[in-house]
């Protein structure tokens, strides 16, 4: 389905941010005025109608000019638009799930503002489909380049830059996405090989990604800026069994994070972490080799994120004003409270 539609169904993110708040009846400001409301029989005769979200959502709108809820809205729209204008956004593993949504909400937020994404993967064939979404859903607004890249490769990093068309070299946010799980076995029994693909993408391709950027950042005025964006995982916070290799590659991913964090205290560039719990993509599949019924039995029951909800908070802190840092934010499905402890629906 082309974004701009799904866009349509959820609305502008800040609009359907104040939907949800709304209908959770956290507009208190509607809640404050209804009880001076005429009573009207649908409000008057059962408590389910005046508690509506539909309802909620018509005081809102109908009372937000006044008390600038929606101006302010807007405001807060506009600024994360503008504060992206002419910038360049790299993302790794944009060919699926997070990294595929995210690229497209980069795109939403600002479709005429000059913005450039990179788009970085080693299906090649899934980022050109990418790549001409969006061309077409901006209508050309938003420029695209997909690079075929792996990054458990280093010398694949070491000539990303360089290989990258001159336009394309002023990075200013490198959203380090790309990474992956194998299998569930445990010590002993966990394969070499495994073991390697895991840490060469999820650690060392993280970090020679950030030393392949970072000096893009530090040659900008005052010390340097630009935004560091590491996907790490609630699996680097809490480890699990069947699990311990990707445990301690987003282990290691949080606490290279933190060290960055402060090495480069002297400089405005941002360094993030976004440590999402069960998301629904192929991460299950990749873990499972392929064999799609047992990824889809990891989520059976349970209503996961989707890539899109993460997608949101990636570009949510990339859109703050510059003197704020979402430093590290932990994101779960309703139905979860910790790597393990998940409320699965039985009917
Ligand atoms: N899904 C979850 O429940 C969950 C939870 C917490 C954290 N995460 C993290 O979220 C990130 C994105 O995963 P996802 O859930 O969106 O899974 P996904 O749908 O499988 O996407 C993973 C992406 O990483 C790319 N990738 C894998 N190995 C790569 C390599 N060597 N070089 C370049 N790109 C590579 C894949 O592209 P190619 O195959 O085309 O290279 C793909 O685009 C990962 O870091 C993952 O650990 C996921």
């Amino acid at each position: 389905m082309p974004f701009v539609q799904a866009r349509a169904t959820t609305s502008l993110f800040r609009g359907a941010a104040v939907t949800r708040l709304s209908s959770r009846g956290y507009c208190a400001f509607s809640y404050s005025l209804r009880r001076f409301l005429p009573r009207t029989s649908s409000s008057s005769s059962s408590s389910s109608s005046s508690s509506s979200p539909l309802r909620h959502r018509n005081l809102c709108s109908a009372f937000g000019p006044a008390t600038g809820i929606s101006e302010r809205n807007m405001a807060s729209s506009s600024a994360a638009a503008k504060r992206l204008e002419g910038k360049t956004i790299l993302i790794t593993g944009a060919s699926s799930g997070i990294g595929r949504s995210t690229a497209r909400e980069f795109a939403r937020t600002n479709p005429n503002g000059n913005l450039r994404l990179i788009i970085a993967a080693r299906r090649a064939d899934s980022l050109e489909e990418l790549a001409a979404e969006i061309r077409k859903e901006t209508n050309g607004g938003v420029k695209v380049l997909p690079v075929k890249l792996d990054v458990s490769k280093a010398d694949e990093i070491r000539g990303f830059v360089n290989g990258l068309p001159e336009e394309w070299r002023d990075i200013h946010v490198l959203v380090n996405n790309a990474g992956l799980v194998k299998g569930v076995a445990k010590a002993p029994e966990i394969d070499e090989q495994d073991m390697n693909i895991v840490f060469t993408t999820n650690v060392t391709g993280l970090i020679n990604m950030t030393q392949a950027i970072l000096p893009i950042f530090l040659k900008r005025p005052n010390g340097g800026q630009g935004d560091i964006i590491n996907i790490g995982s609630i699996a680097g916070r809490e480890p699990y069994p069947g699990g311990s290799v990707y445990c301690a590659s987003k282990a290691a991913v949080r606490s290279f994070t933190e060290s960055l964090r402060k090495e480069l205290i002297a400089t405005r560039i941002r360094v993030i972490e976004i440590d999402p719990g069960q998301v629904e993509t192929e991460f299950s599949i990749v873990r499972f080799y392929g064999d799609k019924a047992k990824a889809d039995a990891v989520y059976a029951g349970y209503d996961p994120l989707t890539p899109d909800d993460i997608a949101e908070i990636v570009v949510f802190t990339a859109t703050r004003r510059e003197n704020v840092v979402v430093a590290e934010s932990l994101l779960y499905p309703n139905h979860q409270a910790s790597a393990l402890i998940m409320h699965r629906r039985t009917n």
